[in-house]
């Protein structure tokens, strides 16, 4: 929709709208004038930064409002020394708080040789009070401020700040509104995330997202599928589809319709290749999810089911709602309906209360389960999660040697689980050129391995089969095989396409 609209046509001189989108469109307009002016007097196109931390939800966040920036006119900048520097923070744990601090300081700097430049923060971090207090003593410097819940109303607060002198904060605590139709500037012009749910129910005890992104909000399906159609016409082939847990995915909706079900209608999109989706909660994924997969000639072979901890007892106190057995047979499950997949998983080391018994549960699921890879996180504690009062806290150094163990177990087994498609030819989605070696390109395996192969970047966002030769723990090193299906779709033919 934003494609067609004519920003020349908005009457300025006239009082805002009052219904989203047309309302930020308005102020998309206003802020364009004033950026003009702006550009005016300094004698140059005005530049913008935006800095991303933490998941897919805030990269595709990002991207959202960069559409809205370069509607505005700002040029984009890679570089922090821009007229408007936009950080897009995380704070899931303590490490993505200090890294946003450390950076400020160094913005306080820039600001002080480009007085002109506007600093704005926004995401996750800014969902809590003593952050937000923190800025308005300490880092007055700071020009904006908004949350998660606002962030449609980014062009509207952007106005706000450019007429005033003064921090403009505003932050909501939660929100049942969904504004769809606002521009977007993808990354990558084949390949796109999609939100299909915001927010979280579930209230895992470690864990802050629940409080900073809200309650659980479904987008409607006919949205999403008409999303998902015109970033088709306009070149993608893969999409990612993003909820914080997908399989509870609808159960919100007036009329409510399941993940799975979901799914269907997204394979019946013509033209797209490949899908995939991020989180799982094992809790909620069911039978039904697991036979689409399996029928699915577009479905990714790649499956990302956070375990966070082995132990019956500690994921009791985690609030995961379900056992080391519940998830081992899932799992099973799972590998039985479709032996080529990829698992992947989170686990957090270092809970309160956890013993090295709870310990070694969690490396028997790791053996177990065999998995792809896995993020590994050191437990960090996040005031006003129920686990930061848990008694119990385990001390640093036994965390870190158990750190260090998962690690190691991981990565052995991850290595094995890379080398079982050695000697294969598989469809391969072309992102980029190496960035170390510009003779060849990367691209990635349905389930989600890299492939860097010698190619130029004409086949970049191409779907090419590619002879895995040899295997480098983590990713491979191939050859292309041009004629043998190239162009064709990523599963249409099960065999190659798996
Ligand atoms: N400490 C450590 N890791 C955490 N995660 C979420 N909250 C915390 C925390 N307080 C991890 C979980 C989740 C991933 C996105 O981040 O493993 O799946
Ligand atoms: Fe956090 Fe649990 Fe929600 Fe994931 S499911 S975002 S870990 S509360």
């Amino acid at each position: 929709m934003y494609n067609d609209i004519d920003l020349t046509k908005i009457d300025l001189t006239q009082n805002a709208p009052a219904e989203e989108p047309q309302r930020q469109y308005y102020f998309i307009a206003k802020a364009r004038e004033l950026i003009r002016e702006r550009s005016r007097q300094t004698g140059r196109p005005l530049t913008a930064c935006i800095k991303t931390f933490g998941c897919q939800m805030n990269a595709r966040d990002s991207e959202k409002l960069r559409g809205i920036l370069e509607m505005i006119g700002y040029e984009h900048s890679e570089s922090e020394e821009a007229d408007f520097v936009l950080y897009n923070t995380c704070t899931v744990r303590e490490n993505a708080n200090l890294k946003v601090y450390g950076h400020l300081g160094y913005l306080s700097g820039l600001k002080k040789k480009n007085p002109q430049m506007i600093i704005a923060l926004c995401g996750c971090m800014m969902q809590e009070a003593e952050v937000v207090d923190k800025i308005q003593k300490s880092y007055r410097f700071v020009d904006l401020v908004f949350g998660t819940h606002n962030i449609f109303k980014f062009a509207e607060l952007l106005v706000t700040s450019l007429e005033s002198s003064r921090m403009v904060v505003d932050l909501w605590k939660d929100t049942d509104k969904i504004v769809e139709d606002l521009p977007t500037d993808r990354t990558y012009s084949f390949k796109s995330g999609v939100n299909i749910m915001f927010g979280c129910n579930n209230f895992c005890s470690y864990c802050i997202v629940p409080y900073v992104r809200g309650r659980e909000r479904s987008r409607k399906p006919e949205d999403i599928i008409r999303e998902i159609k015109d970033l088709v016409k306009d070149g993608v082939v893969e999409v990612m589809l993003l909820g914080q847990n997908v399989n509870s995915y609808g159960k919100n909706l007036e009329e409510p319709i399941t993940f799975a079900q979901l799914l269907r209608q997204v394979e019946q999109i013509e033209g797209l290749e490949r899908i995939r989706f991020m989180t799982s909660h094992p809790k909620d994924l069911s039978e039904e999810l697991i036979k689409v997969m399996r029928q699915s000639k577009k479905i990714c072979r790649h499956l990302h089911l956070p375990l966070q901890s082995g132990s019956t007892p500690i994921l009791k106190k985690m609030n995961r709602r379900y056992t080391k057995e519940q998830y081992l047979d899932l799992a099973a499950r799972i590998r039985e309906a479709m032996p080529d997949i990829a698992i992947t998983t989170d686990i957090i080391v270092g809970f309160p209360g956890e013993t090295e018994e709870d310990f070694q549960e969690t490396l028997d699921v790791v053996r177990r389960v065999r998995y792809d890879s896995a993020f590994t996180f050191i437990y960090s504690r996040r005031t006003g999660t129920p686990a930061a009062v848990m008694e119990n806290q385990v001390p640093e150094d036994v965390v870190k040697d158990r750190f260090n163990r998962l690690l190691a177990l991981v990565q052995d087994i991850s290595k094995e689980m890379s080398l079982k498609v050695q000697g294969q030819t598989l469809p391969v989605l072309v992102e980029s050129v190496n960035e170390q070696d510009s003779a060849l390109v990367t691209g990635r395996l349905s389930n989600n391995l890299l492939v860097h192969f010698p190619g130029g970047r004409e086949l970049i966002g191409k779907i090419v089969n590619v002879y895995l030769k040899e295997c480098k723990g983590f990713y491979y090193i191939g050859e292309y095989v041009p004629d043998a299906g190239e162009g064709s779709r990523s599963g249409s033919d099960e065999a190659s396409a798996r």
